[in-house]
């Protein structure tokens, strides 16, 4: 049985985070809300539950955990020789959507970190997310709290929907703040590697590192060749089960978005059996009136944090509407873009570009 309890995000009932904190020491599995989406969490040190979280999720199991702390002190059970630059960026960015690939003690077991000597650590900024850590009195490995493969959870009905009568708990903490996961950055090799972009945009890392962060074309959601050789970003992530055509452009200036628009519009008619679905964004939607489609808006284009917040909604969305197609339109990749072209392109089954 799964129990369900709904609590106030920014004032956690004491008596729901203990009761979860207690799983957790027992080795059960607990989902709960993050500032950037759900995760599926146990106890970091201790294998059979770290192995629960694998089958659970169908997840593959050299595709490695975050590791969540809730200070620095646990910091350092789960991480030794960690970088200056580490603590350069910690200070200004946790807790927070910022996760390190730092060297893993011998107390993180090989489960957790898909055999690597390296362990993905981040102190998640939710009230939520940090009194569990506290009360549990361990490091929590978390992946989001999806089945592998589907979009991330933004709420906890999503949650509700691919793990209930799976795990033990399910904390239900409303909406998520951002809404995409959190930034990882390997600074272990030089330059500093981004492995995935997140919510926090990686201009924000290079400015307070002071040097440029290398973007693999895998962070960027393209080359096959390339993500084959970063830990978990091999497989076919967020994918709604309708199939998703994604449209893109050089320019997002007027005449690139009008070439854009026309692209989507061209697509969503080939369409003539079944409803067609169209990812459009607040500034784009009123151009496809009258194809019939069914138009969702992502947000404002000027407002980046908005799409990122609802993508993954968007995503779960596109199947409950029973569409037979999906069509989305792309972002330019400076900011927070760059998490949206990530996510949309591995969610993608076929991509054109105008
Ligand atoms: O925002 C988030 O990061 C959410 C919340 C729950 O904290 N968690 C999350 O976890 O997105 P997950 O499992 O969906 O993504 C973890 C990814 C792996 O797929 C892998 O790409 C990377 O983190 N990762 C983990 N350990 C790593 C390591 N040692 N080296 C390189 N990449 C690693
Ligand atoms: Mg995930």
């Amino acid at each position: 049985m799964t129990i369900v309890a709904r609590v106030d995000p920014l004032n956690p009932d004491e008596g729901v985070i203990e009761r979860a904190a207690e799983v957790i020491r027992r080795g059960g599995l607990v989902a709960f809300p993050t500032e950037t989406v759900y995760g599926l969490g146990a106890n970091a040190y201790n294998k059979s539950s770290v192995l629960r979280i694998f089958e659970v999720k169908q997840r593959p199991a050299d595709n490695p955990l975050i590791i969540h702390v809730d200070s620095l002190d646990m910091l350092h059970e789960v991480a030794r020789d960690i970088p200056e630059e580490a603590y350069k960026l910690m200070s200004k960015f946790w807790p927070g959507p910022l996760t390190l690939v730092l060297p893993k003690t011998d107390r993180v077991p090989y489960e957790a970190t898909g055999g690597l000597d390296t362990v993905a650590v981040r102190m998640p900024a939710h009230p939520v997310a940090l009194r569990l850590i506290s009360r549990a009195g361990v490091p929590i490995a978390a992946p989001s709290a999806n089945l592998s493969g589907r979009p991330s959870p933004t709420r906890g009905e999503h949650v509700v929907e691919d793990l209930y009568s799976k795990v033990e708990m399910i904390i239900d903490g409303g909406e998520t703040l951002y809404g995409v996961e959190s930034t990882i950055v390997n600074l272990l090799v030089k330059p500093p590697v981004l492995l995935r972009p997140g919510a926090y945009p990686v201009e924000e890392i290079e400015r307070v590192l002071g040097v440029r962060v290398h973007v693999p074309g895998f962070a960027r959601g393209l080359s096959e060749a390339e993500r084959a050789l970063a830990p978990g970003m091999r497989y076919r992530h967020y994918a709604p089960e309708t199939p998703l055509l994604l449209v893109e452009t050089d320019r997002y200036d007027a005449d690139g978005l009008a070439r854009l628009t026309l692209k989507v519009a061209e697509l969503a008619s080939e369409f003539k059996e079944g409803k067609v679905c169209v990812l459009a964004s607040k500034e784009t939607l009123a151009r496809y009136s009258g194809l019939g489609a069914e138009v969702l808006s992502l947000g404002s284009r000027s407002n980046l944090y908005e799409v990122a917040h609802n993508l993954f909604s968007a995503l779960r969305k596109i199947d409950e509407l029973g569409c037979r197609v999906a069509i989305a339109e792309g972002f330019p990749e400076q900011g927070l873009g760059l998490t949206i072209m990530n996510r949309l392109r591995k969610a993608s089954s076929r991509r054109f570009f105008t």
